[in-house]
């Protein structure tokens, strides 16, 4: 150990014995989550493979720690520490110990001190430990999280003094794997990072429409065919194809999927405890379950046939309650699953189950006679009710999304509260147990940033700094039903990822928010520290290679647009950000011009934006072309109606310079309910070349882009010919959602006026959203170059 604040004459013999290292850098102290206290020290301590690793306690309890500090935190740096058991009269000095001390608990507090002469983690139990190294972990350099050795590399901890322990027991993390199946290497992977950030509750989205995970013996046939869909998967990030894919045909091969053996399930299990995270199964049921009915037809009310979904597309998904064979087969299957999750709770979904068939279904309407219940909602509540006795029967408790209070909740259910906090509210208030997900703080799958600068992967949105500040004890209950709120979660669907990139990129760094949120108590909360704090996350993510959203801090760009110019307003969502920016294409730097207040943009620009704190630059490059053209200030003569309740810009909104950005709600988008027939009328004769216009794709509501563009042109404001036509037929049909430019290139030519025809789709055909209607066009600006 060597330590430069050590007294002239130490200074001197150490370096008789060994020469200074040198020393890159100290980490600056910036732990997420924050903890509960932290005071800094002098100076820093070096370990280096003459560090002795000193255990004390018992010896089975803190001995695995040991060896996960060894193998995962020194993993990169050529060494290994000797590890030493002993007690705690042992001279602590120049190592590194790790005491577990006094009577073993169930707490995950614990203490670390790390000064000039050794480092030390106290905690009373296993999980505090555990904890402690994982803070220890972000003390040490940041290029120890490279997935490469460092052989040079010196360990340096700055000294520092920490108290710690979490606000909440359940700080939790869904992965959906049956969306896109994610295997063994990357699920371990994911309890890697959620270890990192101290979450303990890893809920595993293992069975719905699209895909059957989970090895069950007694039922091959759910994974030789519930495991697999026709592979209609993009890694396209500008598509968005999950709402609009076609369903499986006879004859269609089912080529995508996976699932885990029961193998896997154990060695995964096993992970996850070394790193103190429980894991929660869910088996979606009674909805949500077309992978299963497609492998056992007989459980569903028809008998089928049924295809595992290939998409968002899906009709009757449901097990059929009316059956027998339909419990035998739930208490089949969760007999095995609760054979391999030794922990408390089970997920049975009980989200979003469509009751059609049961309202048509004899055996569905003869139990609702013969249990003498209402209606279908309380046959969802039967259902879960028998299932829960399954569960409690092994003794283990059962959780469900919130729609398991309609028709009556199960006498010992857990709430997941998804679709707001109402749900987790009530189920408080009533006496059970709640963990609070709701979509707008807690789903990773939606938008965290502006819609056109994010990756065409969610919808909606959930911002990060939603997530940091949701508040998960709702003000409207009382301290005892407070208690009632296990704790918070993120929910990772993925639908819309189809890659690892993808997932990190959705993950983090909302999950570092809402790890955040969960553990640390909110007087300690800081979202400008917690801002500010991510760098560090984020140099250690770029020391892996993991990709990551810098969203929060990437430059938003708003615009209005008016007669000849467009107002420009930016923003980033971590305030205090200093933002700069170029019109002329070229990359922003910090002699760019520096953003003060919103400006006019008179000419056509490409704007490009970026933000920096304390002198570095901590957001992407925004950027948006923005054209001014010819058609501002034509008369605009609608020859096809524009829907005048639903569009906001009315006369001019094709000229006005409002860009439309990918979503439905933005006012800039004029909706044309079919076909659009317009003609610009300039003051005078002007030259023209180029028509452009974008078209929203949203087709889950029947907005397409038009088939065919025709522009034609007048010199004389009455006859018209054809200047040129393009046909997007193909493009046209795609299902989807995002942005679709049409550009029509013609001779040179003065004219007086244009004309622009759309043909939309009549009728929308089969097999496509909203089949049988005509489409609508949203448009945002005819562009006239
Ligand atoms: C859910 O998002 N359907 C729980």
């Amino acid at each position: 150990m060597v330590n430069k604040y050590l007294p002239f004459l130490s200074i001197m013999l150490l370096l008789a014995c060994k020469p200074e290292p040198k020393i890159k850098s100290i980490e600056e102290v910036a732990i997420i989550p924050q903890p509960a206290s932290q005071a800094l020290g002098d100076g820093y301590y070096i370990i280096d493979k003459e560090t002795e690793l000193i255990l004390i306690g018992d010896e089975n309890k803190v001995k695995p720690v040991a060896k996960y500090l060894n193998e995962t935190l020194i993993k990169t740096s050529d060494f290994k520490l000797k590890s030493i058991v002993s007690d705690a009269s042992v001279d602590p000095n120049n190592s590194l110990v790790l005491e577990l001390t006094g009577k073993i608990s169930e707490e995950e507090s614990y203490e670390l001190i790390s000064s000039q002469s050794g480092i030390k983690i106290k905690s009373n139990s296993p999980a505090g430990l555990f904890y402690g190294v994982q803070t220890l972990r972000q003390l040490m350099p940041t290029r120890l999280t490279t997935t490469k050795t460092q052989p040079d590399i010196h360990v340096v901890v700055p000294s520092v003094t920490i108290k710690d322990e979490p606000r909440f027991g359940w700080r939790g993390f869904m992965l959906d794997v049956s969306r896109h199946f994610y295997g063994k290497e990357e699920v371990k992977r994911v309890l890697d990072f959620m270890a990192e950030i101290k979450l303990n509750r890893f809920h595993w989205h293992l069975a719905d429409d699209q895909g059957w995970r989970l090895q069950i013996k007694n039922y091959p046939k759910l994974t030789s065919v519930g495991a697999w869909r026709v592979d209609y998967n993009t890694h396209d990030e500008n598509v968005s194809n999950w709402w609009g894919r076609p369903a499986q045909r006879k004859g269609d091969e089912a080529t995508y999927g996976g699932f885990y053996t029961q193998a896997d399930i154990r060695e995964i299990v096993a992970y996850a405890k070394e790193r103190f995270i429980e894991v929660i199964p869910e088996i979606d049921m009674p909805g949500h379950s077309q992978a299963a009915i497609a492998a056992y037809p007989e459980i569903s009310c028809t008998g089928g046939p049924f295809y595992v979904a290939t998409g968002g597309v899906f009709k009757d998904n449901t097990y059929c309650p009316g059956k027998e064979v339909t419990f035998k087969f739930v208490e089949d299957i969760l007999t095995e699953v609760m054979d391999l999750f030794p922990f408390e709770y089970i997920h049975i979904g009980g989200d979003e189950c469509n009751k059609l068939s049961w309202e048509v279904d004899p055996d569905c309407q003869q139990r609702i006679k013969d249990e003498g219940l209402a209606d279908e909602n309380e046959l969802q509540s039967y259902f879960i009710k028998r299932v829960e006795k399954m569960i409690n029967a092994r003794g283990k408790n059962m959780i469900g999304w919130d729609e398991i209070l309609e028709g009556g909740l199960a006498p010992n259910a857990t709430v997941m509260s998804w679709r707001g906090e109402k749900g987790g509210i009530a189920s408080a208030r009533a006496g059970h147990d709640v963990i609070m997900t709701p979509s707008k703080y807690c789903y990773l799958d939606l938008k965290q940033g502006h819609d056109d600068l994010e990756p065409n992967l969610g919808y909606s949105y959930s911002f990060m700094k939603d997530a940091y500040e949701y508040k998960i004890i709702s003000d409207s209950l009382t301290e005892d039903q407070g208690k009632h709120v296990l704790g918070v979660q993120g929910n990772l669907w993925t639908e819309s990822l189809a890659d690892w990139d993808k997932l990190t990129y959705m993950a983090f760094p909302r999950m570092h928010a809402i790890a955040e949120n969960a553990w640390t108590a909110e007087s300690s909360k800081s979202w400008k520290g917690f801002a500010n704090r991510l760098q560090s996350q984020f140099k250690r993510l770029d020391a892996q290679g993991e990709r990551y959203a810098t969203s929060a801090f990437n430059v938003w760009i708003d615009h209005k647009g008016s007669d000849k110019s467009i107002d420009v307003s930016l923003k980033t969502e971590v305030e205090g950000l200093d933002i700069y920016y170029t019109l002329d294409g070229s990359e922003p730097n910090k002699n760019s011009t520096k953003y003060e207040s919103e400006f006019a943009i008179n000419k056509t620009a490409t704007l490009k934006a970026t933000s920096f704190s304390k002198g570095e630059q901590v957001g992407n490059v925004s950027e948006k072309y923005f054209p001014i053209h010819k058609g501002v200030g034509a008369k605009v003569i609608y020859r096809t109606p524009y829907d005048k309740g639903k569009s906001a810009g009315g006369q001019n909104a094709l000229i006005d310079l409002n860009y439309g950005i990918l979503t439905q709600g933005d006012a800039a988008w004029q909706q044309f309910n079919g076909d659009i027939e317009v003609d610009l009328v300039f003051s005078e004769a002007i030259e023209v070349e180029k028509l452009e216009m974008t078209t929203l794709r949203f087709t889950i509501s029947g907005t397409y882009p038009p088939e065919y563009v025709t522009v034609l042109g007048s010199v004389d404001g009455k006859s018209y010919k054809t200047l040129g036509k393009t046909n997007q037929l193909l493009e046209s049909h795609i299902q989807g959602r995002n942005k679709v430019l049409t550009t029509v290139n013609f001779q040179k030519t003065q004219l007086k006026s244009i004309r622009v025809i759309a043909k939309s789709i009549n009728p929308i055909p089969e097999g496509h959203h909203k089949v049988g209607t005509a489409s609508r066009i949203m448009v945002d600006e005819v562009v006239v170059y």
